[in-house]
């Protein structure tokens, strides 16, 4: 089998299966990053234009607490596919709820519609997201010196599907420039093209996987034991009939509405990866040094947390800089809102090649906390940044796009400094007997960074941009000097990782 695995070259020098799911998943974000591209503005736009007239204010928190949700629901894919599905089984399903997500807000049913698809989408991500990167590293025996280069590539097809999806999207929304659909955005549109998207990654996937990827990864790697399922079975009902109740009760005292919803959610968002922590460090599975390791990744885990807050904000609060503020011609040249989401995956395929250059070529680098807390400092930076245009020219008018042009460049920098080192420290300070529990927790992050701005975007608008952009950058950088001081505590507690 490993022999195998080591002589299959056909995907630039990677084996065959590499290709089948880096196009899965180069879909598959291309349908997601499409969809949030002009989601936020199908949420707020006015019933006229083509939206369904939800508050501004509103529509920021839900796309948040939305973008949450996708990255929280891994833990539950990650726990099917270990105990249940196997991974190959679980992303197929995943990929199909994915699909169905936007075919449903492909049809014009308004706002129970966009719940319904929020729904599917959350479910479908976390069945398909963690499980397909999980499968890329499986493609390697563990001497396999291609993996990192393998992974890479991987990344590629990442920020591919969501650098084009923001350009493709937008255009179908708004009749494939042939005013198809008069002077009003068609989202539904949009919403198909980005479905279609997703058919692609399926097709693929199916039929690929049923040549390249290998029949052990049809099967659970833990599968649950009778009595288990039955344990589980309960505890799954018993939480399901407490939601309920929680409902219930909500609705009856007149509370149960959006706002209230997306607080109990930021709650859970917070509240999952502070459960794992004192598990994992009160766990007698745990060795002594792992515990180290894992009270190390703490602050690293707070500052992945704030760092995500921030570039994921990009789709919000960017967004509706683009939308409200901005000038969205150069010339003769014009583009929408929606299209500056692909410079986010952009300007990463342009910096990838420098820093993997970096980070091979300098001699005394510094440690991973070190470059977290650079990161840090540029997160806040990208957003400080943001508060000149105002300071400098009033907040009302329209100021040129290269505001936000700039910002999305520093917060990549940010992002080469964190995202993928992150990934690896991750796996690396995980306890053994908590290996794949620990990859979930890379995305907690992120789902808990979401959270935190369901709340906090509620204070952006166009007359409060300089106070909020100058707060969250300044928390960030003030995170970024903290952890700076604590690496060399940290460095030590990691114990011998690096
Ligand atoms: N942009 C990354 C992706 O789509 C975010 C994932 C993460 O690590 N939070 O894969
Ligand atoms: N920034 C997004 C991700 O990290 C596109 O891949």
């Amino acid at each position: 089998m490993n022999n195998n695995k080591n002589m299959d070259t056909a995907f630039f020098g990677q084996p065959r299966g590499l290709s089948t799911l880096f196009f899965t998943e180069m879909w598959e974000r291309f349908s997601y990053y499409g969809m949030r591209a002009i989601l936020l503005f199908y949420m707020y736009y006015a019933v006229t234009e083509g939206g369904l007239g939800m508050n501004q204010t509103t529509a920021a928190s839900v796309m948040s607490i939305y973008g949450s949700l996708v990255y929280l629901s891994s833990v539950v894919g990650g726990w099917l596919s270990d105990r249940v599905w196997g991974p190959r089984r679980t992303v197929f399903i995943g990929g199909v709820l994915i699909m169905l997500g936007h075919i449903v807000l492909a049809v014009p049913f308004g706002a129970v519609a966009l719940y319904v698809s929020i729904a599917l989408i959350v479910a479908g991500t976390g069945l398909l997201k963690p499980n397909v990167s999980d499968m890329v590293g499986g493609l390697y025996s563990d001497n396999d010196h291609r993996r990192d280069a393998g992974f890479s590539l991987f990344v590629f097809g990442i920020n591919l599907g969501s650098a084009i999806a923001p350009i493709l999207v937008p255009w179908a929304s708004d009749g494939f420039g042939m005013k198809l659909f008069g002077n009003t955005t068609n989202f539904h549109a949009g919403f198909g093209l980005a479905a279609v998207g997703m058919f692609f990654g399926l097709l693929q996937y199916y039929f690929g996987g049923k040549k390249y990827l290998s029949n052990e990864s049809l099967l659970p790697t833990d599968p649950i034991s009778k009595e288990d399922k039955k344990s589980i079975t309960k505890k799954v009902v018993l939480a399901l009939i407490l939601v309920a109740i929680l409902l219930v009760i909500m609705a009856l005292i007149g509370q149960l509405n959006v706002d209230n919803i997306v607080n109990l959610l930021t709650i859970l968002a917070i509240a999952l990866p502070i459960y794992y922590f004192v598990v994992m460090l009160r766990s007698k599975k745990v060795t002594k040094t792992e515990k180290s390791r894992a009270t190390a990744y703490i602050p690293l885990f707070i500052a992945a947390a704030i760092f995500w807050g921030i570039e994921e904000s990009g789709s919000v609060v960017l967004a509706l800089f683009a939308q409200e503020r901005t000038v969205l011609h150069l010339g003769n040249w014009h583009f929408e809102a929606a299209n500056f989401q692909t410079l986010n995956p952009v300007f990463i395929m342009i910096l990838t090649p420098f820093f993997v250059w970096l980070w091979e070529n300098w001699k005394k680098q510094p440690s991973s906390p070190k470059k977290f807390a650079a990161g840090l400092v540029f997160a806040g930076l990208s957003y400080a940044w943001m508060a000149i245009p105002g300071i400098l020219f009033g907040t009302s008018g329209r100021v040129s796009p290269f505001w936000l042009v700039g910002s999305w460049f520093i917060v990549e920098i940010a992002e080469m400094l964190i995202s993928p080192i992150g990934l690896s420290i991750t796996t690396k300070l995980a306890p053994k007997a908590y290996q794949s529990q620990m990859m979930s927790m890379w995305f907690l992050a992120d789902a808990a960074g979401q959270a935190v701005n369901a709340q906090i975007v509620k204070y952006y608008s166009s007359a409060t941009e300089i106070p909020y952009f100058l707060a969250v950058g300044v928390v960030s950088i003030i995170f970024g000097v903290i952890l700076l001081a604590m690496s060399k505590k940290i460095f030590k507690l990691m114990d011998g990782v690096e």
